[in-house]
């Protein structure tokens, strides 16, 4: 059975946010100075870099934005740029998860 693009990115927004929900754990263990398993980190980092960043936000970024975009579908908001913004943000994420290891 094949999936269509968007059913793809609904269930890929589905374990990412299972993901956030790891994150969010290991940020206030980090922010309590709580003892995080490095290698957990580590793993949390690639998980970022090969799923997220890689995978699935190259096909929002190369694929749904541009469609987005050039069909003038985000209607009065800027859905694009709220959604590049949370890539961003990402990122950053991911940046800071970096710098603590
Ligand atoms: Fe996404």
């Amino acid at each position: 059975m094949t999936m269509k693009i968007n059913e793809a990115l609904i269930a890929e927004h589905e374990q990412i946010k299972v993901f956030l929900g790891v994150v969010n754990v290991i940020f206030k263990k980090l922010a309590t100075g709580e003892s995080v398993n490095k290698e957990h980190l580590e793993q949390l980092i690639l998980f970022m870099t090969d799923y997220i960043d890689k995978f699935h936000h190259l096909k929002e970024e190369d694929i749904l934005f541009n469609k987005l975009e050039k069909y003038e579908m985000y209607g009065e908001n800027d859905l694009v740029g709220e959604l590049k913004a949370d890539h961003t943000l990402g990122r950053m994420l991911k940046k800071s998860l970096e710098e603590s290891v």
